[in-house]
């Protein structure tokens, strides 16, 4: 079972939609427990047969085996706080992408500990943080019928947990996971996303990277 914390939002109604249309059985928190289940309700209007549900966030800290937080980086902090302890052993896959808007343009936030993803790997001690699907556009990903095209760079201090999230990546068809290497590097990863967001803006498009090389 894979749960989203924060899963209401765009990011993570997109990361639920596409990895239950991969197969996988999904569980989308939320700090309520209608908006949670009103946004699964809506991901199966969009596809058939998907096995979704929605509960409050730790709820579905608790019944996820692989949990992944989309909530604006204010809320993570506290939140991770909150269900670390539906967390420990488990995979964490944080697709935070530290932002602020400043009339419409996007600047990245400095964070202490590197990266959103540093910083939730210092507060769960217990859990492998694995950082990735930062820089997928929310947009692309609730279009079930548009195929995705993008690489997909994972970061982590974790071997396994990342061998396992960049597996589960490459289940959505035509997304490819690149090794980004240790969790430090996951700042240059979240880093991308504002400048995405501002070339979004400039040219009305949604904005990913492809790797050129390996
Ligand atoms: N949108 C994109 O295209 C995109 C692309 C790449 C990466 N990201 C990253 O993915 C994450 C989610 O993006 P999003 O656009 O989906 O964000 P969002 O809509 O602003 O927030 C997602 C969900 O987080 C919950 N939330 C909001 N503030 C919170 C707080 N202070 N504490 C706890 N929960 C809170 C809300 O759910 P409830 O009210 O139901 O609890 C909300 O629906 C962000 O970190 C963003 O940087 C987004």
């Amino acid at each position: 079972m894979l749960a989203i914390l924060g899963g209401t939002g765009p990011e993570g109604k997109g990361i639920a939609l596409r990895l239950a249309m991969a197969g996988e059985e999904v569980v989308i928190g939320s700090r309520d427990a209608t908006r949670a289940s009103d946004a699964a309700e809506a991901l199966k209007e969009l596809a058939p047969d998907l096995r979704v549900t929605g509960d409050v966030n730790d709820a579905a800290a608790r019944q996820g085996d692989i949990i992944f937080l989309t909530v604006p980086y204010e809320g993570q902090a506290p939140l991770l706080q909150q269900v670390a302890p539906s967390l420990v052993g488990k995979i964490v896959v944080n697709v935070v992408a530290p932002m602020v808007f400043n009339r419409g343009r996007a600047k990245a936030i400095q964070v202490e500990d590197g990266s959103a993803a540093e910083e939730s790997q210092k507060i769960l001690p217990d859990s492998q943080v694995v950082a990735a699907l930062q820089n997928l556009s929310a947009e692309d990903l609730m279009q079930p019928d548009l195929e995705m095209e993008s690489d997909v760079v994972v970061c982590s201090d974790h071997r396994e947990a990342k061998e396992q999230v960049s597996a589960m990546v490459q289940r959505i068809p035509n997304l490819r996971a690149i090794d980004g290497g240790a969790l430090e590097y996951a700042r240059y990863v979240e880093q991308l996303t504002t400048l995405l967001v501002n070339i979004n803006r400039n040219y009305r498009c949604h904005s990913t990277i492809k790797i050129i090389g390996p």
